[in-house]
């Protein structure tokens, strides 16, 4: 689950709050099984650089995209989505109303993200079973 990241201070930040979300799941879910924390491979899911991202800009991006979008519900229904550009735009124009808090710019950048990895070219991320049987917050 370690993200490395250029600056100390936003890794620190990240671990404070993968470690977080570490205890979280395993507060749901009870103990996770050693084969389910193999499976997971963050850093190859939420791979940089992508698209035509610059690496840093990637792993902002990146950042970003995780605190934003996993504030309601885990992380499954986005990374196992192939959506096209044009897909992807429409999921985005709906989904705004969900981050009235973040600016623009970050939405932008979360879209690239998003783009540059979850589409039809790309293959689906198999994720442990905690993850793969996820349920979403109502509408
Ligand atoms: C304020 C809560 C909230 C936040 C924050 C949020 N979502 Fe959602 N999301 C929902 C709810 C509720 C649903 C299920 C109902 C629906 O489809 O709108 C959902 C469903 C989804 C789905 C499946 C439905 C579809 O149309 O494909 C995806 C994918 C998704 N969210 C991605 C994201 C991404 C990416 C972000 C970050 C930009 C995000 N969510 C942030 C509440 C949220």
């Amino acid at each position: 689950m370690m993200l490395n990241f250029t600056y100390n201070l936003r890794s620190l930040t990240l671990r404070t709050t993968m470690a977080a979300a570490a205890v979280a799941l395993v507060g749901i879910f009870g103990q996770p099984t050693a084969a389910s924390a193999q499976e997971l491979d963050i850093e190859k899911i939420f791979f940089c650089p992508a698209g035509d991202m610059s690496e840093d800009a990637c792993l902002a991006a990146r950042d970003t995209t995780l605190i934003t979008c996993t504030a309601c519900h885990v992380f499954t229904p986005f990374v196992k989505a192939q959506k096209t550009e044009a897909e992807w735009d429409t999921f985005l124009d709906a989904h705004r109303q969900r981050v009235q808090e973040t600016s623009d710019a970050d939405y932008a950048e979360i879209g690239k993200f998003l783009k540059s990895h979850f589409n039809p070219e790309n293959p689906v991320p198999q994720l442990p079973p905690e993850l793969e049987n996820y349920s979403l917050p109502p509408a």
